[in-house]
């Protein structure tokens, strides 16, 4: 059967993409990336994609007088392409509402915060800033508003007492590099739909148990 393409969107270090590759090497797996495009040239992330031997593209958006001009060259070069899902994958530049209605449900992001907490920059730093005792990364369809859509998998992680910026950062992202495969295969599976504005997914099985920071254990 012919895998879900999809199309890769980032602009720089590419760890999330590289988690979809290593995915993506499985052929039992349901998907495979047909393009990996960039705003910005020689980062860490297309040397990943042509080590992997996928097709990449450099459209730097210092080229462009407006952000329009900039979106329909890059919807033009994701078409190109035919894929069935474009991902966003630590993609810098906030798209407009005119871009992300040509990709209705077929467009997802992931984020390093528990959405709808922590929308925007600096996720980490505002975490720790709150003294929040969770912090963790979502996968989302896009909508127009920044970080805003159905959610499709979290993850949630511990905030530990000596954490910083770097230490919370590492820790959602080791999470963020099993999410981002498993919300592409749920979608490519036919598993995850877009209803009344929520993520219905079928056969997902609730984890069992609470997580709780601090640990009972230590307080009782
Ligand atoms: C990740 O933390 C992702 O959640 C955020 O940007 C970062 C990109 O990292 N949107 P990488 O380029 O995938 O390594």
């Amino acid at each position: 059967m012919a895998r879900f393409k999809l199309a890769v969107l980032i602009s720089g270090r590419g760890s999330n993409l590289q988690s979809l590759i290593d995915a993506c090497a499985d052929p039992a797996y349901p998907a495979e990336i047909a393009l990996v495009v960039s705003n910005i040239p020689d980062v860490l992330g297309l040397e990943r994609a042509k080590k992997a031997g996928i097709p990449t593209a450099v459209l730097s958006h210092k080229n462009f007088n407006d952000r329009e001009s900039f979106e329909d060259a890059l919807d033009a070069i994701i078409r190109e392409a035919e894929p069935d899902l474009v991902c966003l994958a630590g993609f810098m530049r906030i798209l407009t509402e005119g871009f992300v209605r040509r990709w209705p449900d077929r467009l997802i992001n992931i984020h390093p915060s528990l959405l709808p907490a922590f929308r925007g920059l600096h996720t980490h730093e505002r975490v720790l800033e709150a003294g929040a005792r969770f912090a963790g990364c979502t996968i989302h369809f896009v909508r127009p508003a920044m970080d805003d859509g159905p959610i499709i998998v979290q993850a949630a992680v511990p905030v530990h007492a000596g954490d910083d910026a770097d230490s919370l950062a590492a820790r959602v992202l080791a999470e963020e590099h099993k999410i981002y495969p498993l919300a592409v295969r749920l979608i490519a599976e036919g598993r995850a739909r877009v209803e009344n504005e929520r993520v219905i997914v079928d056969a997902a099985t609730p984890p069992p148990g609470a997580l709780i920071n601090p640990a009972p254990g230590e307080t009782a």
